[in-house]
């Protein structure tokens, strides 16, 4: 397992549950620490990263950020005949590079957002007005989750072009109105499997306000899908969550997973489908080319199916010999606490407590992002420290386990969302994107 956060310690946990692995994990973090072994190597270092997994016997590796996709960690391994989860560098693109996924998608008939890329700011000031605001300009490239604006402002968009610009080119895309579904797809090059539906909160403060962070909280299933508390254009649309997720698969992530086949640039890995659900239909948004985090750790622990076997299946060109992963269905939360001063300037080294006590709340478990030991104490190592997971046999009840652990966790400034998953515990539907700025 190559990654340290808390994408990582999710996976790993659920490979845990398989019961039959040997895992290591490389480098994780002190709590991935202390339920495998951790190997101290650069996992974007692909030479390093091959050399360990050869000379150790590995039979998978799992790559969990993105930065060794785009660093050819995954071309590097098979070379070396070692199975993978996580694409080549080339088709990692679909994530690195927006007018590469544009692209694809163009070629795939995949709905998604009309989109203009330009060079130069007359350019950009000419497409600003070929859409009605509010306006959306994005940095072509990966920044760091800094390259979206999404904006009223005409004159601030333009700056965010402008300033991008000096970096290469910058697309200026239609707005899509409607509520943010994050569906993850194990992909084998030619099939895909999808896993269950979740939305994340990427504001830092209630109500969806404050600065975009990477993800304060999340949660599956979305009743709202399904149960008529949707808005405009999800309520009454589908009858089923299987219903949904088929038209996902059958219009966005089957022709994108086959377009990249007929590049030769075949992609194996998670195939993460950001999608806005506008009245008009689904469209995409953005993939991933990995695990979302926080949004995997409330997937897989309402997995039913091993996940080892599922992800050596992508790896290894073998899902359609697999059943589609089924899901249990308990609900699942999970609350992230932050340090002071996340997401601008968090403040870091502070010893946390309570952990243990959060980990025994009945349904609540502890997931770390950035912690180190200290002896017997564990310290606070970055912005998003840990989340919290309940689960329970619906949203209220898992909020109710979730919120009742990060309340035993001390950490001297931390801080927390307060209404993760509220409206859609409380049967009020979900917010849409409507003003995000990320
Ligand atoms: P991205 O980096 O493309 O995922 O964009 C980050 C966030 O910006 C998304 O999760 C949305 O909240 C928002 N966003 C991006 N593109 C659009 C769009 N075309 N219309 C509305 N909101 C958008
Ligand atoms: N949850 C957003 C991401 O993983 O990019």
């Amino acid at each position: 397992m190559l990654g340290s956060g808390a994408r990582e310690h999710a996976i790993v946990s659920a490979l845990l549950r398989d019961g039959e692995h040997e895992i290591f994990a490389a480098p994780g973090n002190a709590g991935i620490a202390a339920e495998v072994e951790t190997v101290a190597l650069d996992p974007t270092n692909a030479e390093v990263v091959a050399a360990y997994a050869v000379d150790a016997g590995i039979h998978l590796v799992v790559i969990g950020p993105e930065a060794p996709l785009v660093a050819g960690v995954a071309d590097r391994l098979r070379r070396a005949h070692i199975p993978v989860f996580g694409p080549d560098k080339a088709a990692a693109q679909l994530e690195g590079s927006k007018a590469f996924a544009k692209r694809v998608m163009e070629s795939a008939g995949v709905p998604t957002g009309r989109a203009v890329r330009v060079s130069t700011p007359e350019d950009a000031a000419a497409a600003l007005d070929d859409f009605p605001a509010p306006f959306v300009v994005k940095a072509d490239g990966l920044a760091a989750g800094k390259g979206v604006l999404v904006t009223p402002d005409r004159d601030a968009a333009l700056a965010h072009a402008e300033h991008y610009l000096q970096q290469g080119p910058v697309l200026v895309e239609e707005f899509l109105s409607g509520p943010e579904v994050s569906l993850f797809f194990l992909a084998d090059g030619h099939d895909v499997a999808a896993l269950a539906p979740a939305q994340d909160f990427k504001r830092a403060h209630d109500g969806d306000t404050g600065p975009n962070t990477g993800g304060m909280g999340a949660y599956s299933p979305l009743p709202w899908l399904t149960d008529g508390s949707g808005p405009e254009g999800v309520a009454g649309r589908w009858a089923s969550e299987a219903e949904f997720v088929d038209e996902v698969r059958r219009t966005i992530a089957e022709p994108v997973i086959r377009e990249l086949e007929s590049e030769n640039t075949p992609f194996r890995g998670l195939l993460y489908c950001g999608l806005v659900l506008t009245p008009a239909g689904v469209r995409v948004i953005e993939f991933n080319a990995r695990f979302g985090d926080p949004e995997t750790q409330v997937v897989l622990p309402r997995l039913a199916s091993p996940l080892g076997e599922m992800l050596l299946a992508a790896a290894t060109g073998t899902l359609a010999e697999h059943d589609a992963p089924a899901f249990d269905d308990e609900a699942a939360v999970v609350v992230v606490l932050a340090s002071e001063g996340y997401p601008e300037a968090p403040v870091t080294g502070r010893p946390l407590s309570g952990l243990e006590e959060a980990a025994a709340e009945p349904g609540a478990a502890l997931v770390h992002a950035a912690t180190a030991r200290d002896g017997e104490a564990f310290l606070a190592t970055g912005g998003r420290v840990l989340g919290v997971v309940g689960r329970g046999p619906d949203l209220a009840a898992a909020r109710d386990a979730a919120y009742r652990g990060i309340g035993h966790v001390g950490l001297e400034g931390g801080w927390f969302r307060r209404d993760i998953a509220q409206r859609a515990a409380e049967g009020h539907g979900t917010t849409t994107t409507e003003g995000a700025t990320a």
